[in-house]
């Protein structure tokens, strides 16, 4: 095994080197404080590996995303419970494996009936992230956690998630709630709960259901991004599965993370209002005191086009033309990303369109309203959330997340008693 050398306040020590089956090398700094009394510090943990993992790979620099070594571009025409099979246990299913998964999940899809109380608490007005992160949570009131229920808890979660995220919209509408059916697939099922309606039939349009399952399996899993980490942070403590990926959802949600969906649909239509003056809003994201970024533009990874937003933009055109929908929001967007990437401000800092910038144009067009977008992305992420945990959940040298930090407070003083101050 190579090794790097820290040398500090005369003190030299060899830290082993980690190299990963795609070449990334890593420094171990596991013994760093113990022989030198130093820590690191990395804002953002930027620089920092938190875990080794067979899930995800993604190469920054050339915009390569791979899911158990399958690159992104080859999935998009499976289906989304084969993705996911994948992702979670490790391998592509057969066709019996992928059947068993399909029935498991049809026996696990309703909620219970009494959980639909907690949904009625909520106001017509709550954001949904905020239903689907609390729902999430109360599943492990339920289905206990022990060690014996882990599996069938990960089967549970992936059968009634879709469940939870179309009844949380049909309360938002104050429409009854539509329930699960098991004769349609994950997409087509999950469009039928969000748009039927119990006064006539409703008949799943086949190219929604295609795009939305190309949508959730891009969204599948992208290594340790925000929510991920927050899934695995969470998990390290032992918590159970429910609790860990509403932390994960709860992480989602942030503007600068899955949140981005909604403000890029947002951030269209303001400049849509305003006249489409692209460059306003080119320069108003260059200048730090506006306070304004174009949303669904950069990566803290992706240093060239992230490989699901050139899917997706693709697609979008694809979607809107077979729909006969004329989205000037669309225009928008492609405008806006040819005037940025002829910017040297973005060009040096290498801000391209991200997963964000092109799927909320597609949710529009099926007709899901923007304050589900960041729900799209966290029913698509499951998968990737369930298998990071289970990795966690299943190494035997797991150790709880617990950074450590520098302080920059007072120095050590005497307490005052309220009656001296
Ligand atoms: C997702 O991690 C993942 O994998 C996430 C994700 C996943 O699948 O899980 O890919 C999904 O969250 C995609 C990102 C969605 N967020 C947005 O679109 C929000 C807008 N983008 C950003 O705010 C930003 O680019 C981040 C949050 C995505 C990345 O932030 P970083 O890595 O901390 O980069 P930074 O903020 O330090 O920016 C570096 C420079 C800065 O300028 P300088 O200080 O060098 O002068 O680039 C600038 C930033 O001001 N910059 C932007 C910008 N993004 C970065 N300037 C204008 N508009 C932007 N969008």
């Amino acid at each position: 095994m190579s090794s790097a050398k820290f040398v500090y306040e005369g003190k030299e020590i060899d830290l082993p080197v980690i190299t990963g089956s795609m070449g990334e090398v890593g420094v171990d700094i596991s013994k760093l404080r113990s022989s030198t009394g130093a820590i690191t510090m990395d804002l953002g943990y930027g620089n920092t590996g938190s875990c080794q993992s067979e899930i995800a790979f993604i190469d920054g620099e050339k915009g390569v995303l791979l899911y158990r070594g399958y690159p992104i571009e080859e999935m998009v025409g499976a289906s989304f419970l084969d993705i996911s099979y994948m992702l979670i246990y490790g391998q592509l299913p057969s066709q019996d494996q992928l059947t068993k998964f399909r029935k498991d999940l049809d026996r696990h899809q309703l909620i219970p009936e009494n959980m639909k109380k907690i949904l009625e608490g909520y106001p017509n007005t709550a954001h949904p992230m905020a239903i689907l992160s609390s729902m999430v949570s109360s599943l492990s009131a339920y289905h206990p956690d022990t060690p014996e229920e882990v599996e069938n808890n990960i089967v549970r979660l992936m059968a009634k998630l879709p469940t939870i995220c179309a009844f949380s919209y049909k309360q938002s509408v104050g429409q009854p709630h539509i329930y699960p059916r098991s004769d349609l697939t994950f997409a087509g099922n999950f469009l039928h709960m969000m748009f039927a309606t119990p006064c006539e039939p409703y008949q799943v349009d086949p190219v929604l259901e295609e795009a939305l399952n190309m949508l959730l399996i891009l969204h599948a899993d992208h290594e340790q991004n925000c929510s991920t980490s927050t899934v695995r942070m969470v998990g390290s403590s032992g918590a159970n599965l429910f609790a860990s990926i509403a932390a994960g959802v709860c992480a989602l949600w942030g503007p600068l993370h899955g949140g981005a969906n909604q403000e890029v649909i947002e951030m269209l239509e303001m400049i849509q209002d305003d006249g489409a003056n692209y460059q306003k809003y080119v320069d108003m994201a260059k200048d730090k005191k506006s306070g304004f970024r174009l949303f669904g533009f950069g990566h803290r990874v992706y240093k060239n086009f992230d490989p699901r937003a050139r899917i997706l933009k693709v697609q979008a055109d694809k979607v809107l033309e077979r729909l006969g929908i004329n989205d000037p929001l669309l225009e928008i967007a492609q405008a806006l990303e040819e005037v940025a990437l002829k910017d040297s401000y973005f060009v040096e800092r290498s801000l391209y369109p991200n997963v964000d910038f092109y799927s909320g144009i597609i949710y529009r067009a099926m007709g899901i309203p923007t304050n589900m977008f960041t729900v799209m992305f966290a029913l698509g992420r499951l998968p990737g959330w369930i298998a990071q945990w289970r990795e966690l959940h299943n190494e035997s040298s797991k150790r709880i997340c617990r950074p450590r930090q520098i302080y920059t407070g007072e120095p050590k003083r005497a307490f005052v008693p309220l009656d001296q101050r």
